[in-house]
């Protein structure tokens, strides 16, 4: 355990000087939030970390770049790492503990188990990524199982990913409340994430297209108009705007991800733009 100089987070990359910290915290009935990263850290981070103050009183961050959620030709690799600036934004957010922990202390030799959340995993993202969500779930329950937090956070830019977790939450009686918070964005539009340092300058004009075209679509969705149609123009406008291939822009129930039929919903895509691929969702009804 080593606390950084002139400051008050303390930094831990084992899972037993997670738990006994955590531990102490429960034993002076401190209620303890949970925020997992891969780093990287900006300010849609930031946001978890401060909704995470006002749920609890001690919160966790973990940054752990997750091999198994990376399949062998995405960036796991090229994934940006800086620890150092991300500890001096967890410092500023007010965050109490930092679990860093290397590979091997999360996949030690021999290690054998996976979760799996059926259903949710193989549609959207999980078409384009077939076991990115098997990944996640995997490691999202390890780093649950370990801190054993009151509520744990994560954002609703990842909005299947939100679905995923609260499902294996709810079934693996997790006792954590899974907690989602909207998406940070640029002045235009464009949600932040860790992946939009890939963009060009270039590219970085046209990403805000794809939140446009997909606000545009929920509009117009949530006013009675045909799905089919006002999706079928988001694509279109997205692929004038400049990316070169759209991987989807569907509509679904925002509880389910089922297809779309009525009631709250939730417009998702993902689109493709030089090095990057952008995901983006938002809501209506
Ligand atoms: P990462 O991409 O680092 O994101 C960590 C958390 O921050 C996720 O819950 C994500 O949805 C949230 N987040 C990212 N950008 C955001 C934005 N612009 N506004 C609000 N929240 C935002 O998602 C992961 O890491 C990993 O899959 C992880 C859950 C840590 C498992 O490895």
């Amino acid at each position: 355990m080593s606390v950084a100089d002139t400051t008050s987070l303390v930094i831990v990359r084992d899972v037993d000087s997670l738990r006994q910290r955590v531990a102490l915290w429960r034993r002076e009935r401190l209620r303890v939030a949970l925020v997992p990263t891969m780093g990287a850290l900006h300010r849609g981070h930031k946001a978890l970390m401060t909704r995470g103050l006002e749920l609890a009183d001690r919160v966790v961050a973990t940054i752990f770049v997750n091999p198994t959620q990376f399949a062998p030709a995405e960036d796991f690799g090229s994934y940006p790492r800086k620890e150092a600036a991300d500890v001096r934004l967890l410092n500023e957010a007010g965050v109490h503990l930092l679990f860093a922990p290397e590979v091997a202390t999360m996949y030690p030799p021999g290690f054998s188990t996976q979760v799996r959340v059926n259903g949710l995993s193989s549609i959207l993202e999980g078409a384009h990524r077939p076991t990115h969500f098997d990944g996640v779930a995997t490691v999202v329950t390890k780093l649950l199982l370990q801190a054993a937090p009151d509520v744990a956070l994560f954002g609703e830019k990842d909005y299947q990913q939100l679905c995923v977790i609260k499902r294996l939450a709810s079934d693996l009686d997790i006792e954590a409340k899974i907690v989602g918070v909207p998406t940070v964005r640029e002045a235009d539009g464009l949600a932040l994430s860790s992946r939009n340092a890939y963009l060009t300058e270039e590219e970085r004009k046209i990403a805000p297209a794809l939140h446009q075209a997909i606000t545009d679509a929920a509009t117009t969705i949530a006013k009675g108009a045909n799905a089919e149609a006002a999706l079928k123009t988001a694509k279109e406008r997205v692929l004038a705007a400049g990316f070169p291939e759209v991987d989807y822009i569907e509509a679904r129930q925002a509880e389910t991800l089922a297809p779309f039929e009525g009631g709250a919903g939730r417009v998702l895509a993902a689109a493709r733009l030089g090095r990057a691929r952008l995901i983006d969702n938002v809501a209506f009804g």
